[in-house]
């Protein structure tokens, strides 16, 4: 019965990606290595934390390579090094710090419209357009060039195009068409000028002339940087809202000291977090709790299982946002640690303040019910809408002028 029910975890089922969550305590103490499929491919599904510590500790038996990206995401050291360092400390705790002013302000600009109508669609109204104007900001880019990018990013054809690509297959000639469009705009950018002196478009231009980023590098990293700064901190700052319009207390302590929002985040990291599984190649064969996994294996890591492994974090399943301590690795681990950490946990606080600064209460709208995000490669995990209805505060209610 038990082995029956892990079985029905299929991860590209939509049932799957959208409740993974009862999943994840069977696989940890039955199936610690499970044999799965994603889009036709055989992979190794780990969820104990333990292992999926090791797994990231340890790069040379499990690559990064294999995946269609040359960024440093899908590469190893010492290319993931050099490629990492070019952009390490724009990134870092303190220099994000730059970006605080223009994120409440367009925090606020975003959230007026919603107060006025005490409504608002979290995704299209809220925290996709904070995420995408942020990140333009940082790369340099116009922001009508990052919609266009953005637009073609939702294409169904380029994810096809990225599943041939890491599946070694030929792309179909539409999406191949597609990518080509996306790397044509991208490229375009970078050797026509088409960005804002200072941003980091200019700064990797510049290595790109000086011959130390190749054509597909220079791609890769935009889309990288672009990518994995939208869509995950949207997800964050979805998923945070989803559980504030259960715990309006949380929203209160936000609103009232200024530092909860820090630790609340990290819990919503730990049980919600916006990246569910990352993955691994398999360099050698390997034997991992009695399983036998060969060379060249994809291994997919369940960072969202591993969370809330019992072993690591006591009830684990309980959202308590006074944990205190590293809790979870929603960012990862080892080399590839998150990149943007800081600045998604930024833009994140500073959302959810500004909500708190001006509702008392979050609630699920009953007209419209959450659409949980699926389909893609099943590592993004929150909502593509998430319509709620807004309590204001009483002041607030009165005059929106603060804002
Ligand atoms: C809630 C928000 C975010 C989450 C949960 C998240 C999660 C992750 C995870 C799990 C990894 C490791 C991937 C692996 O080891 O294969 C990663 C890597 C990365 N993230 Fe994030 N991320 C977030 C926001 C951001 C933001 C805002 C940026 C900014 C551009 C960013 C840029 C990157 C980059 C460049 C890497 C690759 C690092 C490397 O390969 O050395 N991320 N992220």
């Amino acid at each position: 019965m038990t082995q029956a029910l892990i079985e029905a975890f299929r991860p590209d089922d939509t049932a799957t990606q959208a409740d993974p969550y009862p999943y994840y305590p069977l696989l940890r103490d039955l199936s610690p290595v499970f044999e799965s499929a994603f889009k036709g491919q055989t992979c190794w599904i780990l969820s104990r934390r333990e292992d999926i510590a090791a797994v990231l500790m340890d790069p040379i038996t499990y690559s990064s390579v294999g995946s269609a990206t040359t960024s440093m995401l899908g590469r190893d050291p010492p290319e993931h090094d050099r490629l990492r360092s070019m952009t390490a400390q724009v990134f870092s705790r303190a220099a994000v710090q730059a970006y605080a002013d223009t994120i409440l302000e367009r925090a606020n600009r975003l959230f007026l419209p919603a107060l006025e109508r005490a409504r608002l669609e979290v995704n299209s109204e809220y925290a996709s357009p904070l995420t995408i104007h942020v990140i333009s900001k940082i790369l340099g880019m116009r922001e009508d060039d990052v919609h266009a990018i953005f637009d073609l990013g939702r294409d169904q054809a380029l994810a096809d195009y990225v599943n041939a690509k890491r599946l070694g297959r030929q792309p179909s000639p539409e999406a191949q068409r597609r990518a080509d469009t996306l790397h044509e705009l991208i490229l375009g950018i970078a050797l026509q000028g088409g960005y804002d002196s200072g941003g980091v478009v200019e700064q990797l231009t510049r290595l790109f002339h000086a011959g130390e980023l190749t054509n597909q590098e220079l791609i890769d990293f935009v889309t990288l940087l672009f990518s994995a700064g939208h869509s995950t901190t949207t997800h964050l700052i979805g998923n945070a809202l989803y559980i504030l319009t259960q715990r309006p207390q949380d929203l209160e302590r936000i609103r009232t000291d200024r530092a909860f929002v820090d630790t609340f985040l990290e819990e919503v990291l730990r049980t919600r977090p916006s990246f569910h599984r990352i993955q691994r190649v398999t360099t050698c064969e390997v034997v991992l709790h009695g399983v036998t996994i060969p060379a060249g294996s994809v291994v997919r890591l369940l960072l969202a299982s591993a969370n809330r492994d019992p072993a690591f974090v006591q009830e684990a399943d309980v959202f308590n946002p006074d944990r205190r301590g590293r809790t979870h690795i929603a960012f990862g681990q080892g080399i590839h640690f998150c990149l943007g950490s800081w600045l998604s946990r930024l833009e994140a606080a500073t959302a959810l303040r500004v909500v708190a600064d001006h509702v008392s209460a979050l609630h699920l709208d009953p007209d419209e019910p959450p659409i949980p995000y699926t389909g893609g490669t099943f590592n993004a995990f929150g909502f593509d809408r998430l319509p709620l209805r807004l309590t204001l505060r009483p002041a607030v209610t009165q005059s929106s002028s603060s804002i």
